[in-house]
């Protein structure tokens, strides 16, 4: 038993960062002052200069963009308006794609995001790069900070993160490979931004794994340069020395409160951490020695391709060594307030999906720019955000089709009442039944006059 304690306690020190490297590196670095709260954690190390190398030998040449086969369309963006794009797609023999557009930085076509999600199942399923695509969504959106107003340097979800800039910020290390996985879709499609695409690919990457759907809208509009990235040092660190106070610190930022942080944690059923990105988990396990994939990593849960509630399972009862335990992630079910979501999601598969899916889904909405304002839903059904069905005739008696705008605030009053346009708006019998009295009441008074 001691033995099998003192396995799961192990803490292997990691070289520490070099000066160059940004508060987010600490991802590589167990501080010392971290033990005691990391004590329950693996915590195996990798060389933090290996991790930076390897992101440098990803990159192009070019200053600000990753330039892959069909980069042109990664050009300078001038804030086109909707009208001035086009959608037409182009595919060439090889297979490769590329636009014919002008690149742009507007909102995303309805249609071509469709098709789009269609072309990233069939990258799920011949890659099974569902984790990195969650990653590479979530690193977009988690530099949002709500107490900036201005977009974009409010971050978030604004696809900031194709800029080689923000790629090379250790936090992001590794989420090349994921825009290099997706950047033949973007040349595919023209008139789909990398906001959406970003967003899009996680969340379908989370439904496909046998998550929950996520009541997603879309339309972000992106930014046009490198010089609009946020500023290093904005995601959360793995080690830092108060775990729970550094999570709240980081979320509660980006406007998450603590079952947002808890739930959302919840996708690292999905996924491994590997040593010569980040820093953390051990560089093979038992289950990830043979992918699929790329083989290698130490993941969280023992199907690291199926998401479901596992993760919270296996991070309280830590009873496995082949799977990995940040310290923020201990932090789960060491603070009180934590713990009472991260004990229900491990319970309640249901209750953790229901809360997943709204957490997702506003972390992918943080900081975005939406271009219509309202978004837009692609598909309806009882899980959308999407409101119920819209009946014309319950707003206007005309023949003439409100505006979307018109609409929504008409739909906003009946809200405010209680109600809905589709749905009778609540009676009070109460009053009704006083009100008959008083007239029956001043009736007969009426009649004993006679
Ligand atoms: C709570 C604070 C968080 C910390 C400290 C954290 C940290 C990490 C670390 C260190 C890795 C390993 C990266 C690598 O070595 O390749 C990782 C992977 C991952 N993270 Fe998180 N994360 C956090 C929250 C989240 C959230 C909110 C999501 C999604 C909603 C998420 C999704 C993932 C996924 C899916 C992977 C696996 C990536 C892969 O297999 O390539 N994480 N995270």
């Amino acid at each position: 038993m001691a033995e099998r304690l003192s396995q799961l306690t192990q803490i292997v020190k990691v070289p520490s960062p070099s000066p160059s490297q940004s508060q987010s590196s600490s991802l590589k670095r167990p501080m010392a002052s971290s033990l005691g709260t990391a004590a329950s954690s693996r915590i195996f190390a990798a060389s933090s200069s290996k991790a930076r190398l390897c992101l440098r030998s990803s990159y192009s040449s070019s200053p600000s963009l990753i330039s892959f086969s069909s980069s042109k369309s990664l050009a300078l963006c001038p804030p086109f308006s909707r009208h001035q794009r086009t959608s037409a797609v182009n595919g060439t023999s090889s297979g490769r794609f590329s636009t014919v557009a002008s690149p742009k930085c507007a909102a995303s076509d309805p249609d071509q995001l469709k098709s789009a999600r269609e072309d990233i199942k069939e990258l799920l399923k011949s890659k099974f790069c569902h984790p990195i695509l969650v990653r590479l969504g979530w690193h977009d959106a988690g530099t949002y900070n709500k107490n900036i107003e201005e977009w974009p340097q409010r971050g978030g979800t604004n696809g900031s993160l194709r800029f080689e800039v923000e790629l090379k910020h250790a936090a992001n290390a590794g989420l090349v490979n994921a825009l290099k996985l997706i950047q033949p879709i973007k040349d595919k499609y023209s008139g789909v931004t990398y906001a959406d695409l970003f967003q899009l690919a996680s969340a379908t990457a989370i439904e496909e794994a046998g998550g929950p759907k996520i009541p997603m809208k879309y339309g972000r509009v992106d930014v046009s340069g490198p010089n609009e990235c946020p500023e290093e040092g904005r995601l959360p660190d793995a080690g830092p020395p108060s775990p729970a106070d550094h999570l709240r610190e980081v979320f509660y930022r980006m406007g998450l409160n603590d079952k947002e942080i808890v739930a959302l944690s919840g996708a690292h059923t999905l996924g491994r951490s590997r040593p010569e990105r980040s820093g953390w988990g051990r560089p093979e396990t038992k289950y990830t020695k043979d992918g699929p994939g790329a083989p290698g990593g130490h993941s969280w849960t023992v199907q690291w391709l199926k998401f479901d509630n596992s993760y919270f399972k296996d991070i309280k009862t830590k009873k496995d060594e082949d799977l990995l335990v940040l310290p923020t992630d201990a932090a789960l079910f060491e603070d009180p307030s934590f713990k009472v979501y991260a004990e229900k999601y491990a319970e309640d598969q249901e209750t953790f999906f229901k809360d997943y899916a709204e957490a997702h889904a506003k972390l992918s909405n943080l900081g975005a720019k939406f271009d219509p304002p309202e978004g837009v839903v692609l598909d309806a059904g009882p899980t959308q955000a999407a409101p119920e069905k819209f009946v014309a005739s319950k707003y206007s008696t005309g023949k003439r089709e409100l505006s979307e705008a018109m609409k929504q605030k008409i739909r906003a009053e009946y809200e405010g009442l209680g109600g809905s346009p589709d749905k009778p708006l609540p009676t009070n019998y109460f009053l009704n039944i006083m009100i008959i009295i008083g007239v029956l009441a001043f009736l007969t008074s009426l009649m004993g006059n006679y």
